[in-house]
């Protein structure tokens, strides 16, 4: 029965991207279907206080699950049924179909978010591809012309972030600066995933343990302009949604970004997402007004391009530990 057999292929699936590499992500097996849904304690409620990205990542998470499926000769589909109250987004069911997809497992396996340096920025095909995947959707990607007004912009995003200290707590709660944390192999944002070098990283946690007392001496101005992402290359991309797009349609959304990434992967190309563009409302509105695009309709920003070098692979937990009771 391939409902059975997909458990197997969970730990497959959990390369699914999340926002912090919460996995937030749940399934439990029913008769005739498997449940997928969300943990309240994996969500991020001060830095995503909507659920936009929580979403994008379930549905991200679907995708993936799909693509696996599939390529392991099983016949799954995926009905939305999206229930806030019950924190689940829909079914995976047999099918008399495999799902289908150009994508393979290996692809998924291989695909990962790359915070270095890129040599080139996306070619026009690429783009187009990528567009042409958001399309089928109703949404659109488009490049963002002006990269010295981004950067601008990104310092403004990460400034406002940083002097919030329920976002700073709970980015803490996810970053595994030091090999000894106890969940460095599980999830979160490891040294090697952010690109920091050992003694970055402990600079990085030192701030960070200090935060109280520095965060009125100016440490979130200082944090802001430690990094600039810009500065190592790619162009700047960004998931336009239809006007009005509600929450089932972000997780909708979240299989689309899925499937553009894996597109963007296999033309040799990386995305290192830039939410914070989009989190800060000040810094919305500009991105929307330099794109002429309603500010409501942004849904995810990423500096896209082709890698210098492969990007470490970022930690995931056992899915067993995380499976609903069934
Ligand atoms: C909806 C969404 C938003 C994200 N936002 C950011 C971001 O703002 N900055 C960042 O560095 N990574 C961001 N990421 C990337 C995740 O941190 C990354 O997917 C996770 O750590 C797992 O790593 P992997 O993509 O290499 O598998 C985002 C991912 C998703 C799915």
């Amino acid at each position: 029965m391939d409902i059975a057999a997909f458990r197997a292929l969970e730990p497959l699936c959990w390369r699914a991207p999340s926002a912090h590499n919460t996995q937030p992500w749940r399934l439990r097996y029913e008769p005739g279907a498997i449940r997928v849904g969300w943990d309240a304690d994996h969500a991020l409620p001060a830095a995503d206080p909507t659920g936009r990205d929580l979403r994008l990542s379930l549905g991200a998470f679907v995708e993936t699950c799909l693509i696996v499926a599939a390529d392991a000769g099983l016949r799954l589909e995926y009905v939305a049924d999206y229930d806030d109250q019950h924190r689940w987004v829909g079914r995976l069911r047999p099918a008399r179909h495999r799902y289908p997809t150009p994508f393979r497992t290996s692809e998924v396996w291989e695909r990962r978010t790359d915070r270095g340096s890129f040599a080139d920025a996306p070619e026009a095909d690429a783009l187009a591809a990528v567009d042409a995947v958001a399309r089928q959707a109703g949404g659109l990607v488009r490049a963002v012309p002006d990269a010295g007004r981004v950067g601008a912009l990104l310092r403004a995003a990460d400034r406002r972030l940083y002097a919030d200290p329920t976002i700073v707590a709970e980015l803490r709660h996810w970053l595994r600066l030091d090999p000894a944390h106890p969940d460095y192999h599980a999830d979160g944002l490891n040294d090697r995933c952010l690109a920091l070098s050992r003694p970055a990283a402990a600079a990085l946690r030192a701030a960070l343990a200090a935060y109280p007392v520095l965060r009125p001496l100016g440490l979130p101005r200082l944090l802001a302009a430690a990094d600039d992402p810009l500065a190592r290359g790619g162009t700047v991309l960004v998931l336009v949604a239809p006007a009005g797009l509600d929450r089932p349609g972000q997780v909708e959304f979240g299989r689309v970004l899925m499937r553009g990434w894996l597109t963007l992967h296999t033309a040799g190309l990386a995305a290192h997402p830039l939410s914070q563009l989009i989190d800060v409302a000040a810094t919305r509105t500009a991105l929307g007004a330099l794109l002429d695009v309603a500010p409501d309709r942004l849904l995810h920003v990423a500096r896209v391009g082709r890698p210098t070098r492969p990007a470490p692979h970022s930690a995931r937990r056992s899915p067993r530990r995380d499976r609903l009771s069934e």
